[in-house]
């Protein structure tokens, strides 16, 4: 089969006022990215020859969302004309002589993928049509086109809910607004089309009736999966979409080998990476472009956004962003990973320990109470519980290295910048203000001084106000 040259034209022009939002319908996000980008990704996916976004409200705002996310994408400006026909007309001015296959897609239809557009193309083409639209038969119609279909089968037209009979709102096969249209046929045919309906706007669903009135084939391909094609109109249809789609990558990585403990306490963004064998625990979020290695255990109850987690490394509980955690290494329970640690193999960060901007090297260890910020420490070193980098003298962020094989006593405070060369060690309690050379021990012992009998004389006595 000759294939022809694809064009998209993806219609984001729309207020979404139901959203009741600062933020425009089809950037509000889901499963770690905007509507808009799950639209385009599904777009990007038929590799199209041009792919033209229609954008009117927030009109730069939106612009430059899409063009962060893509800078090859054409933007078009809706004219003042209303509707969806109107706003592909606009789209199609930016195609210019474009002899082919257009594909018409919504910027707020974030669970539709490429394989439905192309199975949709692919139906449209061996059908020789002019116009194919995606229907999709729904126990409650209310609101969407209905499509009229002739006694042998074919589509006659598409009738607005707002501009229905009763008779015709009974229909419950409905218009998803995704449609294929040979290009030449699409032009010619919105050129005919008024705003005469209770909308007053130019609809794209009209040039169906036209095409079959001039005698071309008009035909519908019916999804299987109706949640392909549902829109986001409100907050409760976004969460009942984001639910959905959480569903479908988190089985996506189930049957890639990934065990999940409890699907209904885990969030994946579709963005993120795993590997096989790996066990995610309750309680589980993993974001953004977080990759998680061979059997890493991760979870319970851990927060990962942008976080790469080497192969075999146990996560418990841990909040991390931006961070590498080597393979065999470990963190939790209760740490807080900020942004550029990295924790080399083997190693671990343990119980409420912050760490930040820091390397901390093979199988050395941080395992108690302690806050790491703007450090070096180098391999088989271990940090007492307690131990501090006061990294900041309240303008400067300052440095604190350690060496290899360091152990450091229980309490250290490490006043940057500062430096402790391989093999020091540091006595509990240490106020570490000077650097320390290789094999010392540094201590600042204050002498401790024990006063006889001072509790039975001097504590104060319980009931004795
Ligand atoms: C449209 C269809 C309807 C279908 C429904 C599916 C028409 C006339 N009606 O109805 O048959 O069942 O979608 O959801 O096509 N948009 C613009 N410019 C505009 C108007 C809309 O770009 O002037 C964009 C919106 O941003 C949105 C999409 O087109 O992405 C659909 O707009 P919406 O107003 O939601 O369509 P409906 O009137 O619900
Ligand atoms: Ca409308």
């Amino acid at each position: 089969m000759e294939r022809k040259p694809i064009a998209v034209i993806l219609l984001a022009a729309g207020a979404g006022t139901r959203m009741k939002s600062k933020t425009p319908k089809v950037m509000h996000t889901l499963a770690g990215g905007s509507m808009l980008q799950h639209a385009l990704d599904a777009a990007e996916g038929l590799k199209p020859e041009k792919l033209v976004a229609v954008v009117k409200f927030e009109r730069d705002m939106i612009a430059e969302h899409i063009l962060a996310h893509n800078p090859n994408v054409i933007i078009a400006d809706q004219s003042e004309v209303p509707g969806t026909g109107a706003a592909v007309e606009s789209g199609l001015d930016k195609l210019g002589n474009f002899d082919g296959t257009v594909v018409v897609s919504y910027g707020d239809v974030p669970l539709l993928t490429t394989e439905l557009l192309q199975e949709l193309i692919d139906f449209h083409e061996k059908e020789n049509s002019s116009a194919t639209v995606l229907t999709s038969v729904i126990d409650d119609p209310t609101g969407y086109g209905r499509i009229m279909r002739e006694n042998d089968g074919s589509v006659s037209r598409i009738v607005e809910h707002k501009d229905a009979t009763e008779a015709q709102r009974a229909v419950n096969e409905v218009n998803s607004g995704i449609n294929v249209f040979d290009a030449q046929s699409l032009k010619q045919a919105l050129e005919k089309i008024g705003t005469d309906n209770s909308q007053g706007e130019k609809y794209l669903t009209d040039v169906l009736e036209v095409l079959k009135d001039e005698g071309k084939h008009v035909a519908a391909f019916i999804g299987e999966d109706h949640w392909q094609t549902e829109g986001a109109n409100d907050r409760l249809q976004l969460a009942t979409l984001s639910l959905e789609f959480n569903k479908r990558i988190l089985e996506q990585h189930m049957k890639a080998g990934v065990t999940i403990i409890d699907p209904n306490s885990t969030f994946i963004d579709k963005t993120v990476v795993i590997g096989q064998d790996v066990t995610i625990y309750p309680g589980t979020q993993l974001y953004g472009k977080t990759s998680i290695a061979d059997d890493a255990c991760i979870g319970p109850d851990t927060t990962l956004t942008d976080m790469e987690i080497g192969e075999g490394a146990v996560i418990i509980r841990t909040h991390g962003s931006e961070s590498v955690i080597e393979a065999g290494a470990s963190t939790g329970p209760f740490t807080y990973i900020r942004p550029k640690t990295h924790l080399k193999s083997g190693g671990r960060i343990g119980g409420y320990v912050e760490t930040k901007n820091s390397v901390i090297g093979e199988n050395s260890k941080v395992p108690h109470l302690s806050y790491v910020g703007d450090a070096t420490i180098g391999d088989n070193t271990n940090i007492g519980a307690g131990a501090i980098t006061a990294n900041y003298d309240g303008v400067n962020k300052n440095k604190t290295t350690i060496g290899s094989n360091v152990k450091t006593g229980s309490g250290s405070i490490f006043v940057a910048p500062v430096t402790l060369e391989d093999n020091a060690y540091t006595g509990a309690g240490a106020v570490i203000k000077s650097d320390v050379p290789q094999g010392a021990l540094a201590v600042s012992d204050f002498k401790q001084r024990n006063i006889d009998g001072w509790v039975e004389k001097k504590a104060p006595k319980k009931g004795n106000h």
